[in-house]
């Protein structure tokens, strides 16, 4: 099943249950929302989540593309991408957990066909302050779906403060024999779909207020869940990482993790490009830079001769069409190859400092500070460049 036909069930199941389809948005979160870009299918909501009445009603269903700078460190592995889709429902103070765990029991195996056998879920064991999630044990005990109860990883939040609660999560077993042993204790169970009971609102001061409502907020990986269905090893072999995949081993001859790293971080940048981000040395800006940079890296590693000049028109047209943008092919190739030059420039002055006796040594906090605000190399760089 490709991608868009997995959207398109997810949304008609959804939309057949009485939820109103919502745009997309980009990946640049609301004012106010304490991260730098949407992570989760929720930012656009945040407002109705805490009371605000939406103009389409209180079930909605949308596709919303999402970065996550948490899981860079992931990437290359079969499941994390830095910018993926996720395909999110919501109650906004309309039904509860049980009946959304309930449609996705059915979507899941009857919409998709899924082996029930396959399935495990998580939920809320409970802590000193509430109990464990009953309501959501008992869903899955009346599916025969097994449940693992944990603490840390079944209370979601977005970022420091904002909305946040209890959550239960479903997991398909990716291994080659039967299912066996538990999520937390066995990677090979991947998690594909996150229920949130949207109950509370944690405070600058970390307190915890209920919400107004009790909303409901779920979450599904787009990509996981395609690849698995497309009896993929990861999530860079389904089909939209199809020209990436073609194209850019091509060009240059990488291993299997290096070239997943450059195939996504490109691609991320590509799409934070075409929402309007332009390189800098903060916030946003920065997060481009840095996926940029993290790719040149990689690709110099093995030969410094390459350029991102050479990458085909085909990628970037593939990836601003998927995501409906505005940007020019030709603009966002113009970035990147302004970009690199900027890094050729930035090492060749990070070699020459370091090559100096000051720095021959071990370095002290003085002297990274020293590095980064006289010389402009970030501690990042500094710390590659003494690996070379
Ligand atoms: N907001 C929830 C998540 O991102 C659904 O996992």
């Amino acid at each position: 099943m490709q991608t868009e036909h997995l959207a398109r069930t997810f949304v008609e199941y959804f939309e057949e249950r009485g939820h109103r389809r919502i745009p997309g948005s980009t990946l640049l979160p609301p004012p106010g929302d304490p991260v730098l870009f949407t992570t989760s299918g929720m930012h656009p909501l945040t407002p109705h989540l805490q009371g605000r009445p939406h103009p389409l009603g209180r079930r909605l269903v949308n596709v919303q593309r999402c970065l996550r700078t948490t899981d860079l460190e992931e990437v290359g592995d079969a499941t994390h991408l830095t910018v993926f889709e996720m395909l999110g429902t919501w109650s906004l103070g309309d039904y509860e957990g049980p009946l959304s765990l309930d449609w996705a029991y059915g979507l899941l195996t009857e919409g998709l066909g899924i082996d029930p056998g396959l399935l495990h879920a998580t939920a809320y064991a409970g802590d000193g302050r509430t109990g464990p999630d009953t309501a959501s044990l008992r869903v899955w005990e009346d599916h025969g779906v097994p449940v693992e109860l944990t603490v840390e990883d079944n209370w979601w939040s977005n970022g420091p403060v904002g909305p946040c609660g209890p959550d239960s999560e479903v997991f398909l077993w990716s291994g080659d024999g039967p299912p066996e042993s538990t999520p937390t204790r066995d990677d090979r169970w991947v998690e594909v779909w996150n229920h949130v009971t949207m109950s509370h609102r944690r405070l600058d001061d970390g307190s915890l207020v209920p919400l107004p409502q009790r909303n409901v907020d779920t979450g599904l990986g787009l990509e996981r869940l395609a690849s698995l269905l497309q009896g993929e090893p990861s999530v860079f072999d389904c089909d939209v990482f199809d020209p990436w995949r073609r194209l850019v081993p091509a060009l240059w001859p990488l291993e299997e993790r290096p070239l997943r790293l450059v195939c996504d971080h490109l691609r991320s940048a590509v799409v934070v490009l075409g929402d309007g981000v332009r390189p800098a040395s903060t916030g946003r800006g920065y997060v481009l830079r840095r996926l940029v940079r993290r790719v040149l890296t990689v690709l110099w590693r093995d030969d410094p001769s390459r350029g991102l000049g050479d990458l085909p028109d085909e990628l970037f047209r593939h990836t601003l069409d998927h995501f409906r943008q505005d940007m020019s092919p030709a603009g966002v190739l113009q970035v990147l190859i302004e970009e690199e030059r900027r890094f050729r420039r930035l090492l060749e002055r990070g070699r020459q400092v370091l090559a100096r006796p000051r720095f021959r040594g071990p370095l002290t906090e003085e002297d990274f500070h020293h590095l980064h605000d006289t010389h402009g190399l970030p501690r990042e760089l500094v710390t590659t460049l003494r690996q070379e």
